[in-house]
C-alpha cells in the first residue's frame, strides 16, 4: 500500500527558481527510499514540503492518508524528521533533548520515560544519555537526532543527508542503524543523499533528482544494469588530448557511450567568460529561449550574442560536436562490452592519435556512472559545470516564458 502519494509537486522560489519542478511518485509502506542528487537538486525542498515545513507552489501530496496542504497537523504527528543541519541543544544532555521533544509532542511523563529508554537503546546511546551533547562525537549527535525523530513512533521517518560530513567509519555505523530501523522496527524511511555509495548500499529504491525533476527511478541494481558492459576511464594530461580522441571513440561501434567528465582541472577563465556571455543573453530579452530543448536550434532571438558563440552554445546543449563546453575535462569514460579485452585496442587508438594517457581504469558501472549517463555530468562536480549553468538558464527562462504566457 502506498503510504505517500505525490502528484506534480512544485516549489518555485523568488518567482523563478524552480527548486522542485512537478514531481510525482509513490512510496510503499516499509520502503527505504533514497533521493539521490547533487547539491541544489531540490532534495531538501521536497522533504520540507512533504513534512509540511514548506508550502508547495502547486501540486499535492498525501502522507499517511493526510493531505499536506489540508491537514498539516495530522501529517506532522505521523512523521519524524531529521534535518540536514543539526538542531540539538548542545547545552542539554542527550536525555534532556529527547525529553523536550517528547513534551512538544504531548507525550505523558511515563510514556516519555519509556520511549526515551527504548530509543536510546535503539541508537545505542544509553550509557551516554546523561552527558552533555556538546561532549558527543558527530556520529553520536546524528544517532541522538534519529532517536528524537522516532520518539513519537512515526510511521514515516524523513532523513535529510543523514551522514553529511561524517567520516567513513561513522557513516557505516549510521547506515546500520538506519537499516535496522527499517527492517526490524518497520519504519518507512525516506532519505536524501548526494553520496552515491550511500544510496547504493542503503536503499531498496532510488529516485535520482536533478534540477527539481526525477530523472531516473529504480532499485540500485536496476539502475546500474541499464549500463550494460564495463566503464573504462581514461585520464589525460591535457584536456586538448581528450578532445582529440573523443570523436575517435564515438565512431567505434563497440563503444556505447563516451562521456567526458568535468573534473577539478576545468578551465576557469573560459568558463567565466562564457558565463558572462550567458548573463548578457539573459538580459538581452530573448533569454536562452532560442536555444530550445532536445537539440532544437534557435531562431533569431538574442541578437546581441555573436553568431559563432551562439552556435557553439547550441551544440553544447544538444550534445553535438563532442561537447565543446567540456573543454576542461581530462577524464573520458567509455562504456564498452567486455572492457578488459578492449583495453589494448583502446590504448592503441590513443597512441595512434599521438597523445599521452595518464591512467586507464576499469570498473563495473556504479551509480556515479548512472548519474553521469543520465545527466551528462558528474554528481561530484560541486562547483557546477558549465553545462549546469546552461541548463539552469534554460529552466529559468522556460519558466519565465510560462509565466508570461500564463
Ligand atoms: N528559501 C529559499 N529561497 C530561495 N531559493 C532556495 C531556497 N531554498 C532552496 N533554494 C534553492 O532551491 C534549489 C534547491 O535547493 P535544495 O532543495 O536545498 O537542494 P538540495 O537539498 O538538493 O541540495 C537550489 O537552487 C537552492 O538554492
Ligand atoms: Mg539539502
Amino acid at each position: 500500500m502506498a503510504i505517500i502519494k505525490v502528484n506534480e509537486l512544485t516549489k518555485v522560489f523568488n518567482g523563478d527558481i524552480r527548486a522542485v519542478d512537478g514531481i510525482s511518485f509513490e512510496v510503499e509502506e516499509g520502503e527505504l527510499l533514497g533521493f539521490l542528487g547533487p547539491n541544489g537538486a531540490g532534495k531538501t525542498t521536497t522533504l520540507n514540503m512533504l513534512s509540511t515545513l514548506l508550502k508547495p507552489t502547486s501540486g499535492t501530496a498525501i502522507v499517511n492518508g493526510h493531505d499536506i496542504s489540508e491537514d498539516p497537523d495530522s501529517v506532522r504527528r505521523s512523521i519524524g524528521f531529521v534535518f540536514q543541519d543539526p538542531t540539538l541543544d548542545i547545552e542539554l544532555t542527550g536525555r534532556e533533548n529527547l525529553d523536550f521533544h517528547g513534551r512538544l509532542y504531548g507525550l505523558k511523563r511515563k510514556v516519555r520515560e519509556e520511549r526515551i529508554k527504548e530509543m536510546l537503546e535503539v541508537v545505542q546511546l544509553t550509557d551516554r544519555a546523561d552527558d552533555f551533547v556538546k561532549t558527543y562525537s558527530g556520529g553520536m549527535k546524528r544517532r541522538l537526532e534519529i532517536a528524537r525523530g522516532l520518539l513519537h513512533y512515526p510511521k514515516v521517518l524523513f532523513l535529510d543527508e543523514p551522514t553529511l560530513g561524517l567520516d567513513p567509519q561513522t557513516r557505516r555505523a549510521i547506515w546500520e542503524h538506519i537499516q535496522r530501523l527499517n527492517e526490524e522496527e518497520k519504519v518507512t524511511i525516506i532519505l536524501t543523499t548526494h553520496y552515491t555509495e550511500e544510496a547504493d548500499h542503503l536503499c531498496n529504491r532510488i529516485q535520482i533528482i536533478d534540477f527539481g525533476k526525477l530523472v531516473a527511478v529504480g532499485t540500485p541494481e536496476d539502475l546500474k544494469s541499464r549500463l550494460e558492459g564495463d566503464i573504462v576511464s581514461l585520464t589525460f594530461k591535457d584536456p586538448a588530448h581528450l578532445m582529440k580522441v573523443h570523436p575517435l571513440f564515438q565512431k567505434k561501434d563497440w563503444v556505447s557511450s563516451a562521456i567526458p567528465v568535468a573534473g577539478d582541472g576545468g578551465n576557469a577563465a573560459g568558463m567565466s567568460r562564457m558565463m558572462e556571455m550567458m548573463r548578457r543573453m539573459g538580459r538581452g530579452g530573448g533569454g536562452m529561449g532560442g536555444m530550445g530543448g532536445g537539440g532544437g536550434h534557435g531562431g533569431g532571438r538574442g541578437g546581441r550574442v555573436p553568431k559563432h558563440v551562439k552556435e557553439m552554445m547550441e551544440k553544447a546543449v544538444s550534445g553535438e560536436g563532442g561537447h565543446p563546453m567540456m573543454a576542461g575535462a581530462k577524464q573520458l569514460n567509455l562504456l564498452v562490452d567486455d572492457g578488459g579485452h578492449r583495453i589494448p585496442e583502446i590504448v592503441k587508438i590513443v597512441d595512434g592519435a599521438g597523445v599521452d594517457l595518464e591512467s586507464v581504469q576499469l570498473h563495473k558501472p556504479t551509480l556515479d556512472d548512472v548519474f553521469l549517463a543520465t545527466t551528462g555530468r558528474s554528481i561530484r562536480d560541486e562547483r557546477g559545470s558549465f553545462m549546469q549553468t546552461v541548463r539552469r538558464h534554460r529552466i529559468t527562462s522556460s519558466a519565465r516564458g510560462r509565466r508570461m504566457r500564463g
